[in-house]
């Protein structure tokens, strides 16, 4: 595959400890891609970066390539370390943010059940949502 066309080949992301796979699109957070695919994911600010109940670690993505992480990110994920992780931001990343450039990964969120919504996620009804959240 050339270079051109890996970068807008859509990447799979293995969630555990559910072990559901979600393809996400180039341009597309794993927090959008989850919601287009009908799940529900954690969260209460619905992608401002604020309440961090999307984030994920990282288990496997030495292969992937993803966004840098941007200042209100890092604030976020180093009250959630704090929290929940003593401190310890290894592989922390807010799903709501980050953004897959290159190859596949296996992340882990604890509270992400598999589950979905019927009539919560037609691109239509979420694209509303989030035009709403980013108001
Ligand atoms: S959805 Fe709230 S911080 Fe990502």
């Amino acid at each position: 595959m050339t270079a051109p066309a890996q970068a807008r080949a859509p990447h799979v992301v293995r969630v555990e400890p559910a072990g559901i796979e979600i393809t996400v699109r180039p341009d597309e957070t794993l927090f959008d891609a989850a919601y287009r695919a009908g799940y529900d994911w954690p969260t209460i600010c619905f992608g401002q970066a604020l309440c961090t109940h999307c984030h994920v670690r990282l288990l496997g993505a030495d292969s992937a390539v993803l966004t840098p992480v941007e200042k209100d990110e890092r604030l976020a994920l180093q009250r959630v370390a704090r929290r929940l992780y003593r401190s310890d931001k290894a592989g922390l990343r807010l799903a709501c943010q980050m953004k897959i450039i290159s190859g596949d990964l296996v992340v882990e969120q604890r509270a992400f059940r598999g589950e979905r919504s019927p009539g919560q996620h037609e691109d239509g009804e979420y694209g509303a949502i989030r035009q709403g959240a980013d108001e």
